[in-house]
């Protein structure tokens, strides 16, 4: 049985926060003020999480933070997560699992190329070819789609030995195009360098197609859409402009201070006008080419146009509890399962009844939204 929740849903898309320790301190996300608030685990606990949740149907692994790269060993971390086999893709034995591995294939989560050919859609020109989770390659096929988000500091140096050792694509965070905004919003002097040199070095080590995240805040940033617009096509990025979510440790969300997915549209319409293209069903982004077919845009709009009806994610933060959704008001312990010796069956066992409970949606903007337990840099997006 694959994993799902008892609103039907698959769980495929695994994220584990390796720290919540951030080099930055992003306006929009803490408040300068705090530090990690949470311990982390060894990498071992990590992957002994990953192996029993990849025996159970995940197929996609993403290395969030605070700041993931900040972690001594990451590189060994991903070598290691490489080496296991999601269940969707290959037969393979459940003995190692104690009965928790899934042999039998979910055609669903498996895009082809075909579905993409189908549509008459290929990748638009300028960025790199084949978007790996949705249409994989040949080479692909069988493999962990391992992702990491960064935000590109220190990125350049170590990009190679990651693809080296197995990472499939980066995505790095960045708010602005203008050096000095960018300082402005990360609170760090001169790093917008550091990060483009950092996504320059992620493409050329075979990272691709980078994702480029920029969290959009009114009054802050939203004069940035047509610069990223460009930022977009010249770079080969897919930009993916994030509507802005009440998970700041300041508490300064408002409804107003969102810019909405229609206001980026019309805005970036003034440079030239973005036409949709499909996506796969889980996926978070909306996206978009140029009318010229230059350069991909996307849009995350969860609070405009949420998508948790089609949620796939469980994330696991750096000390070693499950959330089941951003928004989640509870964690779930799992760390303090394997402490107290629990066999992989009875990880699994656990983590079934933890999934069982996802929450239906998210309730922002709402009257009775509940603010989320943990905010952003400490669950790790
Ligand atoms: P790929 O599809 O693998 O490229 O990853 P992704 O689109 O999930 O990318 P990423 O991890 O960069 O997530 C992008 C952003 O989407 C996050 O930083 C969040 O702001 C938002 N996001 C991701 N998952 C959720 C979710 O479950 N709920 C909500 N509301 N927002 C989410
Ligand atoms: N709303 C939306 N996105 C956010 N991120 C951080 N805080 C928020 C928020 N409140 C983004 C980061 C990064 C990813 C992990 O989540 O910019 O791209």
């Amino acid at each position: 049985m694959p994993l799902t929740d008892k609103f039907g849903r698959a769980i495929t898309d695994l994220r584990i926060s390796i720290t919540d320790r951030c080099n930055y301190k992003c306006v929009y996300c803490r408040t300068g003020n705090e530090g990690a608030l949470y311990g982390d685990l060894p990498f071992d606990d990590y992957l002994r999480m990953a192996r029993v949740l990849v025996g159970m149907g995940v197929m996609k692994i993403r290395l969030t933070g605070g700041e993931p790269l900040l972690r001594k060993g990451v590189v060994e971390f991903v070598r290691e997560l490489a080496k296991l086999e999601p269940q969707g893709l290959k037969p393979r034995s459940t003995s190692d699992l104690g009965g928790a591995a899934q042999a039998a294939p979910f055609p669903d989560n498996v895009p082809t190329r075909s579905t993409n050919d189908a549509v008459g859609m290929g990748h638009p020109r300028g960025v790199d070819e084949g978007v790996r989770h949705s249409i994989p390659s040949d080479k692909d096929l069988g493999n962990l789609d391992i992702a990491l988000t960064t935000n590109g500091h220190l990125l350049a140096d170590v990009a190679q030995a990651l693809n080296d050792a197995g990472l499939t694509r980066v995505t790095v965070s960045m708010d602005a195009v203008d050096p000095e905004r960018f300082a402005r919003i990360t609170r760090v002097p001169n790093g917008f360098d550091q990060v483009l040199a950092g996504i320059r070095a992620a493409k050329k080590a075979g990272l691709g197609p980078v994702k480029v995240n920029c969290v959009l805040l009114r009054g802050f940033n939203e004069d940035q859409i047509i610069p990223f617009g460009m930022f977009a096509r010249e770079e080969g990025v897919i930009v993916r402009f994030i509507e802005f979510m009440p998970l700041e440790e300041d508490r300064m969300w408002s409804q107003a201070s969102v810019v909405t997915l229609d206001e980026i549209v019309a805005r970036m319409a003034e440079y030239r006008p973005l036409i949709e293209i499909p996506r796969g069903q889980s996926e978070t982004a909306r996206r978009y080419r140029f009318d010229d077919g230059e350069g991909e845009i996307g849009i995350i709009a969860p609070v405009s146009h949420p998508f948790c009806g089609h949620c796939s994610r469980i994330r696991i933060t750096s000390d070693g509890k499950i959330r089941t959704c951003l928004f989640s008001v509870w964690d779930h312990d799992l760390f303090a399962q394997m402490r107290r010796g629990a066999t992989d069956e009875e990880l699994a066992e656990y983590i079934r009844g933890v999934v069982e409970r996802k929450e239906e949606r998210h309730h922002i903007g709402e009257p009775d939204f509940v603010p989320a337990s943990r905010t952003m840099v400490h669950i790790g997006g």
